[in-house]
């Protein structure tokens, strides 16, 4: 097939915040305990990080982690967590029903976070909780000292504070699953509320309400109008989390999933707007995509087995193997987010190790990326900058979740300080190479300085602890620049990473 796309150097979409590219870890399954922290294997450090893990996390150079959950935080005590170890109580988690030893903490993750070199985007309990114990905690984390939680946490060692200043208010609190789930305008309240004392606390910290859990919620979006009209002033994102799956095994119904989501965007960036213009307010509110991911392999049958089981300790949970189809997936999905980085600002991988995650590790035993990993890493490495619009004229398709999906799925980054262009490309044509002409607008000197290509693998192929590198990005070949035009061509089922020097 023969596709034409274009891009002009001052058809910008917006400047690209950094932590589009960040990721969620939860404390749930094995991806804290076993995943990140583990004393007594081989590779651990004297705190009992895993430098395996750590190697591989610091290569994504991730902006923001969002701690400590997900459903786990909404019956969460993070008093538990600090503190002499031995002393900490085991719970019960509620959310997972398994057992939580609070051997990790927020001054271990913290400690974790550092050596990751990322920041650490907090959520507070609003479910079993409420805006006092979220006060409680913020003023531990980020106050000096002087008060009853700073010198608390100055006792344990942590002299200086954390200053953090992203603050996520509860986990999906539209969801009947959740602990302490609530109504739109009962929580809208309680998030208002709560978002004024942490600001107070820590002037200028953003503040990130909950939206809805899915767009298949049944609350959707009302829940978003609802919630904004109760906090809209005192916040500045709104949590969007969404998973995929491809139980019917029809791949470009999986990938039309992603103009879905796109749909999904809009439609909260409209809801955005709408509440902004009722209220007359000042500020902007934008999209904090803080959970996504493929999510399908193991679900049926873990949600069956975790609701069985006895309270295991750090059970093996929602270990996910990802295949060539998923990593073609993540593309196109962080493709889309870079489409839309005017509304999105800030969005979180879900999850980072173990559990739904590109980096698995055994217990004892050796770690390996996941297929996709490395879309996720291209993105973080390559995608920062300022998002062009990128106009495709090719064969397209319909399918169940949408009509008229472009086959060629392609974003492109310009860095202006690096002097650089990035195209991220995926062919999804189940069995037709694309013949691209691709006119690159405003960039006439533009050259070829890196291609890579993850292509010609079976869709359901994975890696595993016996083969790490089965499926991996590996030199392309066979796209040229000249003139300013970019013309070869995409294998079917391809994702090419294209960088471009155009100084
Ligand atoms: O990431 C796994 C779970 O998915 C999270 O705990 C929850 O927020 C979502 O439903």
């Amino acid at each position: 097939m023969r596709v034409r796309a274009s891009l002009h150097r001052d058809f910008a979409i917006s400047k690209i915040d950094d932590r589009l590219y960040s990721a969620f870890i939860e404390h749930m399954g094995r991806a804290i305990y076993s995943g990140i922290y583990e004393p007594g294997h081989p590779r651990a450090d004297a705190n009992g990080f895993r430098q395996d893990v750590l190697d591989m996390v610091r290569e994504l150079d991730i902006p923001a982690i969002r701690y400590p959950g997900g459903n786990f935080v909404s019956a969460y005590r993070w008093e538990d967590g600090v503190g002499p170890r031995d002393q900490r109580p085991v719970r019960l988690d509620l959310a997972w029903r398994s057992k939580e030893t609070n051997q990790v903490g927020i001054n271990e993750f913290a400690q974790w976070a550092d050596a990751a070199e990322t920041e650490m985007m907090l959520a507070v309990n609003l479910g079993s909780r409420g805006l006092d114990d979220a006060r409680n905690f913020a003023e531990y984390v980020n106050h000096p000292s002087g008060t009853h939680w700073s010198d608390l946490r100055r006792s344990h060692g942590v002299e200086q504070p954390y200053n953090v200043s992203m603050w996520c208010l509860g986990n999906e609190m539209d969801g009947p699953w959740q602990i302490g789930h609530k109504q739109a305008r009962e929580y809208g309240r309680l998030a208002d509320e709560t978002a004024k004392a942490l600001r107070q606390l820590t002037p200028g910290a953003e503040m990130i309400v909950c939206g809805s859990s899915n767009d298949e919620m049944p609350t959707y979006p009302e829940w978003e109008r609802e919630v904004l009209e109760e906090c809209y002033e005192n916040v500045d994102y709104i949590s969007l989390h969404k998973y995929f799956g491809n139980s019917s095994q029809d791949t470009l119904n999986f990938f039309g999933k992603i103009e879905e989501t796109g749909r999904y965007i809009q439609t909260i960036a409209g809801v955005i707007d709408f509440v902004k213009t009722r209220k007359r307010a000042r500020n902007d509110v934008y999209i904090c995509f803080d959970e996504w991911n493929v999510w399908y392999h193991r679900r049926e049958e873990d949600s069956r087995r975790w609701r069985e089981w006895d309270w295991p300790e750090a059970p093996d949970l929602l270990e996910e193997d990802y295949n060539f189809e998923d990593a073609l997936f993540v593309a196109g999905l962080l493709n889309e987010f870079i489409r839309r980085s005017d509304r999105v600002r800030i969005a979180c991988i879900a999850q980072l190790v173990n559990v739904i995650a590109p980096i698995r590790a055994e217990k004892g035993g050796p770690a390996w990326r996941q297929t996709i990993y490395y879309p996720y890493q291209f993105a973080s490495l390559h995608g920062r900058g300022t998002a062009l619009n990128v106009s495709v004229d090719g064969p397209t398709y319909d399918c169940q979740v949408a009509d008229d999906v472009n086959y060629l799925d392609a974003a492109a980054v310009h860095n202006e300080a690096q002097g650089t262009v990035t195209l991220f490309m995926v062919n999804r044509h189940l069995d037709e190479a694309a013949e691209l002409d691709f006119d690159l607008a405003g960039f006439p000197k533009a050259r070829v300085i890196g291609h890579k290509v993850m292509e010609g693998y079976g869709l359901r192929d994975t890696n595993g602890p016996d083969k790490p590198d089965a499926v991996a990005p590996r030199d392309g070949k066979g796209l040229g620049v000249e003139d300013g035009r970019v013309r070869g061509a995409l294998a079917p089922l391809s994702y090419h990473l294209l960088r471009l020097d155009v100084s």
